[in-house]
């Protein structure tokens, strides 16, 4: 499993646009199957795919839940082999919760089996 990041400090600078076209790119002419992690609490990307929501479990629920298993939390899409793990504004509360260490490391933390393609 092969693990990309697309990060930059700098806002508008085509970070989602480049993780969303990359994982079209993967899945479609490359036929792999990908997990995008949508990590920004605008959740562009959940609504790009059609998962955003209030109502299941997001990236928030999988930094902060004591115990979780993460595929509870990944949606799949209308994109083959495209499955995405959701984002929303919760995740201001969580990275607070992380950031204060309200809730326990999360290295130090069960989430359950990793993802299985
Ligand atoms: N190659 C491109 N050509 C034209 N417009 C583009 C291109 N790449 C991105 N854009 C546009 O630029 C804007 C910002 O892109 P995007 O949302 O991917 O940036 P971002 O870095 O994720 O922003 P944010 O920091 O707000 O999350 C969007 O309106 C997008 O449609
Ligand atoms: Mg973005």
């Amino acid at each position: 499993m092969k693990i990309i990041s697309i990060i930059n400090l700098k806002g508008g600078v085509a970070k989602t646009l480049t993780a969303d076209n990359m994982a079209h790119v993967l899945a479609v002419f490359h036929s792999k199957r990908v997990l995008i992690v949508d990590n920004d609490k605008q959740g562009n990307t959940s609504k790009m795919f059609g998962v955003h929501s209030y109502d299941d479990k997001s990236i928030s629920d999988v930094l902060t839940a004591r115990r979780l298993d993460i595929h509870e939390a990944i949606k799949k899409t209308r994109f083959e082999g495209i499955d995405v793990l959701p984002a929303n504004m919760t995740l201001i509360r969580a990275n607070l919760e992380v950031m204060m260490e309200i809730v326990p490391a999360r290295n130090k933390r069960a989430c359950g089996p990793r993802w299985t393609p």
